[in-house]
């Protein structure tokens, strides 16, 4: 897999005090930001301020300080950041939820639709209009039992593809494969209800990501869907789900935008 190395830019809670508003996303556009989870110890108080009521009860359900601090400051991000495609205030933000947890804009005047996904202590946000989105982020770690895991979650043909490689490229593209997944079933909001192994994904590293198969009745998705590999930060990956073509990918943290063979792998 030819991954580029191309450090994701974080913002911070300074950042969030100077961010332009009326931001929405052009209709074929997906905005991609990437922020840090561990922001220092003064800047909790003001992430909490923002969060509603049963978001507090949840960040005080967390049993480690880590996990509170990078749910508050997560949750604390994505109103700061909807804030401000809407135009109204953090806590004036109100959220829906389907039947598995995916999160939406209350209400049904906006077309902006959002999935963000968090591992370790970075964060990726994805905003997009009137379009299903899913994000998906992982720290690439180690895997003694990877086999195990792609035998159980994959499909056969992704695990037979994975296992058929070289073994120094197994892990990379193992994260490649469970992201491009994860942000399909994310952008369907469909949790584990759909089987993991109802659809495959391009498994080869030298391929632009994308949808191959969707068994059961929908058969016709994978012409419907984009699929991308975002590049974050090292050791880390990325993939992006949106139904329906895009035409850019903006990093709105340093509001540079990309073409999107500047921010995809392979290809
Ligand atoms: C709920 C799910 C999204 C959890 O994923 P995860 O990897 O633990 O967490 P992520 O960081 O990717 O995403 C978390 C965010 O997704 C959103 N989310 C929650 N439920 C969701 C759903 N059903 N659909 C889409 N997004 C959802 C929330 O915004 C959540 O953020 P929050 O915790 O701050 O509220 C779900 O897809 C899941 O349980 N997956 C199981 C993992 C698995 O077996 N994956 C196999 C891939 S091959």
């Amino acid at each position: 897999m030819r991954v580029q190395n191309q450090a994701c830019t974080a913002i911070t809670m300074t950042d969030c005090q100077t961010l332009p508003t009326n931001l929405y996303p052009d209709s074929e556009d997906v905005h991609v930001w990437w922020a840090s989870l561990s922001p220092s110890r003064q800047d909790i108080t003001s992430w909490v301020a923002h969060l509603s009521a049963d978001e507090r009860d949840r960040a005080d359900r967390y049993r480690f300080a880590r996990d509170r601090t990078r749910f508050v400051v997560g949750r604390g991000l994505l109103r700061i950041l909807i804030s401000r495609y809407l135009d109204l205030a953090p806590r004036q933000v109100q959220f829906a939820y389907g039947p598995y947890g995916k999160p939406s804009l209350a209400g049904a005047e906006d077309d902006l639709t959002f999935s963000l996904a968090h591992s370790d202590d970075l964060a990726v946000y994805a905003f997009s209009r009137k379009r299903d989105i899913g994000v998906d982020l992982e720290y690439v770690r180690p895997l003694e039992d990877m086999g195990d895991i792609a035998a159980r979650f994959f499909s056969p043909d992704e695990a037979a593809a994975l296992a058929a490689l070289p073994q120094p490229q197994q892990l990379d593209v193992f994260y490649h494969i469970w992201t491009c997944k994860e942000a399909y079933l994310k952008a369907l909001g469909a949790g584990l209800s759909l089987p993991l192994d109802a659809f495959d994904v391009a498994v080869n590293p030298q391929e632009p990501a994308r949808l191959l198969r969707v068994g059961l009745d929908r058969s016709d998705e994978p012409g419907r869907w984009t699929l991308l590999r975002l590049a974050s930060r090292e050791h880390y990956a990325a993939a992006l789900s949106v139904n329906g073509p895009v035409a850019r990918i903006v990093r709105r943290a340093s509001d540079v935008t990309h073409r999107l063979t500047d921010v995809t792998f392979g290809g």
